[in-house]
């Protein structure tokens, strides 16, 4: 099992002396080292900001990333090319539930089963006292499978109402006021047990409590699984705007325990569907042809696994790069700037929809517009299209809402300047971020998806 992603990142001036000698490299470093693969990462638009190999350690090499013989070793291979050493780190690991790392540099992501994964974290560690975050929905089909933790001592919940609606300051202040008022100090855990709404608000709530105490998120909705608890944004809505007040802060590890998905509506199944074919848009070919072609209502329980593991992996690696969205974490906005105002329109006239239904609606909008724009081939769209018609209802938007939602594009808090900025599709697997989207494109793209 390949569970440790080790990165060597090279100055700009390497980039195009690394691009040619890649593949040399590659095989060098893979020789004897203990690497299994290589990847190459870098800034599809922005080829000049850095360049990342990725190393996938094995199981049994597992410890060599703190060894710097294991990296002169490497160093040795590649340094016929270059004379500057590269700067290395390790990040977030993606390991097997009998892998616990008990010192890890980096908060390890843990797939397995939540009950056994926790208790073991919390052998390793001594709180003064534990929290666990749940809302009405959590608290009746989650807080019961982690059932040892339960019977320990110190162990409070908090629980608060689910919904967006309840993402607010308000909650935030019934959390802290419950922490105060059950003395927990510095030395205190909150583990957030919930969707995407608990796991941002709760790690929120954590990461300011006396200027930050520890927090674990354990996501159990499929959304929050492959997206909202990974890359460390956490954060309330206020005064209408989604997630403006808030910070970026790691958990010290993330618990993906996918047995909580059996109580999930279908729903709520296909809105985080939706981020993991937005992640295999951003990686490859291979990854999106598995999830377009896979029927949601019967796809079988290894099968989703794998998927999960894949979309987590697609987005760790992304974010590890660039964890404060600086360059390539906007690719991860794919669909997100029509879709994001989509979701806002039908939130005002109090007709909610899901937001992963959304994302995939801003996925085809977003690509239709690089159609458009000459950016992507017809044929492609098409495919991306039928795909997600096959698995999403129809949203239609009325022509006198065009307006309105060209306004939420404008509101967008990715746009740097005046103008509507958008990721667009080039092609499966590869991205354009800081692409400027006209309203004549944006009211276009949604005139031609009301059609068909
Ligand atoms: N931080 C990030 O990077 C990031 C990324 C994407 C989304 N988000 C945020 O995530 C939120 C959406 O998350 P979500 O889709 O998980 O919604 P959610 O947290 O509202 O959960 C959806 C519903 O499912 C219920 N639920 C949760 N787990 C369940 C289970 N196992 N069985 C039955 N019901 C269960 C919840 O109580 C809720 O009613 C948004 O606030 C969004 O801004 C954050
Ligand atoms: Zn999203």
């Amino acid at each position: 099992m390949i569970n440790r992603i080790v990165k060597l990142t090279f100055k700009d001036e390497y980039i195009q002396a690394f691009k040619i000698h890649f593949e040399t490299v590659k095989s060098k470093i893979t020789n004897n080292t203990g690497c299994e693969k290589v990847t190459l990462l870098q800034d599809a638009n922005n080829p000049n900001v850095f360049f990342t190999y990725s190393l996938w350690l094995s199981e049994k090499h597992l410890d060599n990333y703190r060894n710097t013989e294991f990296f002169n070793k490497i160093w040795s291979k590649v340094k016929i090319n270059f004379s500057e050493k590269p700067q290395v780190w390790t990040t977030s690991k993606i390991s097997s539930q009998d892998n616990t790392p008990s010192n890890s540099l980096e908060h390890p992501i843990l797939f397995g089963n939540s009950d056994t994964l926790l208790n073991k974290f919390l052998q390793n560690k001594l709180y003064a006292s534990v929290f666990i975050l749940v809302d009405e929905n959590t608290e009746n089909f989650c807080l019961p499978v982690i059932k040892q933790i339960l019977n320990k001592k110190n162990i409070n919940v908090i629980k608060i109402n689910s919904g967006e609606i309840n993402k607010n300051l308000n909650t935030c202040q019934q959390i802290w006021k419950q922490l105060i008022e059950a003395k927990a100090n510095r030395n205190s855990l909150l583990i957030n047990l919930g969707g995407g709404v608990i796991g941002d608000m709760g790690g929120f709530c954590a990461s300011c409590y006396k200027r930050g105490i520890d927090f674990l998120q354990i996501p159990t909705t499929l959304l929050s699984q492959v997206d909202a608890s990974v890359g460390g944004k956490l954060g309330i809505d206020f005064m209408g705007l989604k997630n403006v007040i808030g910070q970026f802060k790691n958990p010290q590890t993330v618990i993906i325990d996918p047995n909580f998905l059996n109580t999930l509506p279908f729903e709520e199944i296909r809105s985080g569907y939706a981020e993991m074919l937005k992640h295999a848009l951003i990686h490859n070919k291979n990854t999106w042809n598995k999830l377009a072609i896979s029927n949601l209502k019967t796809i079988n329980y290894n099968q989703l696994l794998n998927s999960i593991k894949e979309s987590v992996q697609i987005k760790a690696e992304i974010v590890d790069i660039d964890p404060f969205e600086k360059n390539i974490r906007k690719k991860l906005n794919l669909g997100h700037t029509i879709g994001h105002a989509v979701e806002t329109y039908f939130l005002n006239k109090d007709k909610p929809i899901l937001h992963g239904e959304a994302v995939a609606y801003g996925i085809v909008a977003e690509a239709n517009i690089a159609v458009q724009k000459g950016i992507l081939h017809k044929e492609v769209y098409l495919e991306i299209k039928n795909s997600i018609n096959n698995i999403y209802d129809k949203i239609i938007i009325p022509n006198n809402a065009l307006e309105e939602i060209i306004h939420h594009c404008y509101n967008d808090k990715k746009n740097e300047k005046k103008e509507i900025n958008a990721s667009l599709i080039k092609d499966i697997g590869e991205i354009l971020i800081n692409q400027i989207i006209s309203e004549k494109e944006i009211k276009s793209a949604i005139l031609q998806l009301n059609e068909n």
